[in-house]
């Protein structure tokens, strides 16, 4: 099996966990939607020893590598990884009876078409019981505007690569997590210009 490297884990694993520390229940599972390489599952999931992560990503080589990674970790709670591509009608369907309180996703929405976040959030409204999280964890826009250069160049850099990706407006995030029973608790500026954003169901 191969192991994947995405650089860029290693300088965001940190600032994300310590958010993590905070917002993640003591019980409940999680669920890692576009894993990517598996490192982030790797580091993320021994400080949640009692609960099980389950990662996932749509392409069959980030699952091998996310098998490969996960041979590394000293505790036992990575669960086999599943091939999720949240675009797929009722992707979530074979999750509802796995006791996933939180959903993670780092690094996807702005790297896919805009359906992937919203088959996100329809997913993520069925599989998680009220007060159940949503973590999002990349650049967006506010009101339509970049928040650094650096940002408007990678999203110009983005649209030549697929005119369907790029970085998102965060109003837009909300708006269509509201639409879908959540609320946007939180919004946190990070390193690198990039942002959390939180968001709880509500009914
Ligand atoms: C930039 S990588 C981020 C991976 C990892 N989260 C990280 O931060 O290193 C984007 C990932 O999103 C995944 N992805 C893109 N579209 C997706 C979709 N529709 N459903 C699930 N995963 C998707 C890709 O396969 C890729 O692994």
């Amino acid at each position: 099996m191969t192991k994947k490297y995405a650089p860029a884990t290693n300088r965001n694993r940190q600032p994300i966990l310590e958010i993590l520390e905070q917002i993640i229940p003591d019980k409940g599972n999680i669920l890692e939607i576009a894993s990517g390489t598996g490192e982030h599952s790797l580091f993320f999931a021994p400080h949640f020893p009692e609960q099980k992560w389950i990662p996932s990503d749509k392409q069959s080589e980030c699952i091998a590598s996310i098998n490969a990674w996960k041979e590394d970790c000293p505790t036992e709670n990575i669960e086999v990884p599943l091939c999720i591509d949240v675009i797929k009608k009722l992707w979530h369907q074979p999750l509802l009876s796995r006791g996933i309180k939180v959903i993670i996703c780092i690094n996807m929405i702005h790297i896919s078409p805009w359906s992937a976040y919203l088959g996100l959030v329809k997913g993520a409204k069925e599989i998680l019981p009220i007060n159940g999280l949503v973590y999002l964890y990349g650049p967006y826009k506010i009101n339509n505007q970049h928040t650094a250069l650096s940002n408007q160049e990678f999203d110009r850099y983005l649209q030549t690569q697929d005119g369907t990706w790029g970085v998102r407006n965060w109003e837009d995030i909300e708006s269509i997590a509201n639409d879908n029973n959540f609320v946007l608790e939180n919004k946190i500026t990070m390193p690198a210009n990039n942002f959390s954003l939180i968001l709880r169901k509500s009914s």
